[in-house]
């Protein structure tokens, strides 16, 4: 998840690009850069680290000239560096992009045989290529692009500028681009923030459009060339409401981010046909799937819930010895680990200090190592010297949530990747769980549209002093999370239990007062939960459960449930953690805490 922008007009545009990614660096912020024409020639500034260092760059290296497109980045392929920076250049032409591109590898292959050179490790770069070659064979800009986007698979929203015209190209497929409309002027962002102090007249582009900005409006077309008419709407959010794109804080927004952020996380990563999960980016060989013993999971927090899952997937598909590992504990005992053993480190942030440490002890036993992890290049994903990047974009709020989805794709993209080399998982079902994997996200947007109903569910849940969370199997550490993210935004005291335990115990604790949050998808663990929970119900409990549509015993057994769609079993967590999350969000918002900030907390942990 990246931020660009795009200007044409009379005016001189450095400062207006910089001052639109300024106010897109929550999109990323790992490096940056412009492009920008100055009637003659194409001239390009970049600098890593915060924007800062770009406006410095910029100072040294002015750049005038009223045409002009800008960059504020997320690194997903290639480390942030300067030559890993946008805007991406090939011949006279200069390209920004916010996307994945997915066939990157095999594009590169072709290019390379044709003797492209490549500057950096990006899949971008490779489309400025494309571009290149395409105006070469003399296509003007438009044409340029569009035969370039037409070779690309993946998500895309570029934006593109050449010496030889006075137009900026811009295209969308998968990832979000807006076109401001103003007097004698023309704009172009990834979000209406970065431009909405200059107009406030949109139109956002729809999938697989294209168009041509020039200063006097916008030509819009299909990519197979169809001419669209629009018109543009006026925003009437102000600055820092456009930056929650309208949500009341950036925890909602990250909540409804989550299908887009799984879809990026799959991007190019699954192959349907052979029942499988590609290499490239697991992070680990078909050798080490092999060769391993064990599997360690070390991590803290939010993290460590979705090992919990990790562990179940590993020993039910890939049919390998686990372990979930608290960081902190992790270090503090002499753990038995070694070359036989892979230890998986989990942190979004890859920068939590316990998890880092705990990695530095795997890694003096001489153990096998990956991160998981959502910054690239960070700490952690440094020093295992593996990762399997998750594509959730920055996440803002402190308490995790398209970040811990993300953790459980990758838990499921692993597993299926050992399963398959370790010969304990099938092709067909590889294939009915992957195919049942990619239906996902549409799943989880069904569950985002029951909002009202989790406010209202939310409403009694705020005046409770506790509550204990239930789950069995897979759902089990959606209890704990579900816990975990109420007590974080709400400061309500949360349980999260293995269901079974309960009367080894907690069913001390339950009377009248004592909300009881039930996860209970209809799977193999269903019935033992039901009656878990009708244990509760016996001494009063309110029961709140989390069930499938087209359960109709579950009126019997709980006083309120929401329904979520029947998925494959094994992914039951990607529909169930989202009410979990909803309804923390609704009890924190009802007791007006500070949602994105709470208190005692940081996003990331780096002390011990
Ligand atoms: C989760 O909402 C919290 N912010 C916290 O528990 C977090 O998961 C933990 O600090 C681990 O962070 P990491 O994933 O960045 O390592």
């Amino acid at each position: 998840m990246c931020g660009i922008v795009g200007y044409v007009g009379p005016q001189a545009c450095a400062e207006i690009l910089v001052d639109g990614l300024r106010r897109l660096e929550y999109r990323g912020y790992d490096s940056a850069g412009l492009a920008v024409h100055d009637g003659k020639r194409v001239d390009v500034v970049r600098a890593v680290g915060k924007l800062q260092n770009l406006v410095n760059a910029l100072r040294e290296h002015p750049l005038p000239g009223t045409i002009g497109i800008g960059h504020t980045r997320w690194a997903t392929h290639g480390r942030p560096t300067e030559v890993n920076a946008h805007p991406h250049v090939a011949g006279n032409i200069a390209l920004v992009h916010n996307g994945i591109i997915e066939n990157h590898l095999d594009l590169k292959r072709q290019l390379a045989e044709e003797g492209v050179k490549f500057v950096s490790d990006t899949d971008t770069e490779i489309v400025a290529h494309l571009v290149d070659r395409e105006s070469r064979a003399g296509h003007d800009l438009l044409a340029a692009v569009r035969r370039a986007l037409a070779q690309v698979r993946g998500a895309y929203a570029v934006a593109v500028i050449d010496e030889k015209h006075d137009r900026i190209v811009v295209a969308k497929n998968a990832s979000p681009l807006v076109i401001g409309f103003g007097d004698g002027e023309m704009f172009a962002a990834s979000d209406i923030p970065a431009i909405l102090p200059y107009t406030k007249r949109m139109l956002p582009l729809e999938e697989g459009e294209i168009g041509v900005l020039t200063k006097d409006g916008l030509q819009l077309m299909t990519m197979d060339g169809k001419s669209v008419e629009r018109q543009p709407r006026t925003i009437t959010w102000n600055a820092a409401q456009a930056e929650k794109g309208g949500f009341k804080h950036f925890m909602l927004k990250e909540i409804h981010e989550q299908p887009r952020a799984i879809e990026d996380t799959l991007r190019g990563r699954i192959d349907l046909a052979a029942g499988d999960v590609f290499e490239a980016e697991i992070g680990i060989d078909a050798a080490t799937a092999k060769d391993i013993k064990r599997v360690y999971f070390i991590a803290c927090g939010t993290s460590h819930h979705a090992t919990l899952y990790g562990r179940y997937l590993m020993e039910s598909i890939a049919k390998i010895q686990s372990t979930t590992e608290l960081a902190s504990e992790f270090i503090g005992r002499d753990p038995v680990v070694g070359p036989d053993d892979l230890v998986i480190a989990v942190s979004q942030s890859g920068e939590t200090l316990d998890t880092l440490a705990a990695l530095k002890v795997a890694k003096e036993k001489g153990a096998r190592l990956l991160a998981i992890a959502n910054v690239i290049e960070s700490a952690i994903p440094r020093v295992a010297g593996a990762a399997l990047y998750t594509h959730a974009g920055p996440e803002i709020g402190v308490a995790s949530t398209k970040c811990f989805t993300t953790q459980l794709a990758a838990m499921v993209l692993l597993a299926v990747f050992i399963g398959r080399r370790r010969g304990t998982f099938e092709k067909a079902d590889a294939q009915a769980l992957l195919q049942a994997f990619v239906e996902i996200p549409n799943h989880m947007r069904t569950v985002l549209g029951l909002d009202d109903t989790i406010r209202d569910l939310a409403r009694p849940l705020a005046q409770a002093k506790s509550a204990l969370f239930l789950g069995r199997g897979v759902s089990y550490p959606m209890a704990v999370e579900g816990a975990l993210k109420l007590k974080e935004i709400s400061y309500i005291h949360a349980e999260g239990y293995a269901a079974g335990e309960m009367k080894h115990g907690p069913i001390a604790l339950i009377d009248a007062d004592m909300p009881v949050i039930a996860v209970m998808p209809s799977d193999r663990s269903y019935d033992k939960i039901a009656s878990n929970v009708q244990e509760a119900k016996a001494r009063e409990a309110r029961v709140l459960a989390i069930a499938n549509k087209g359960n109709s015993d579950i009126g019997g057994i709980a006083n309120s449930a929401i329904y979520v769609p029947k998925v494959e079993a094994a992914l039951s967590p990607f529909v169930t953690c989202l009410p979990l999350q909803l309804l923390s969000y609704f009890v924190a918002d009802f007791k007006g805490t500070d949602i994105d900030q709470p208190r005692n907390l940081a996003k990331t942990v780096t002390v011990e």
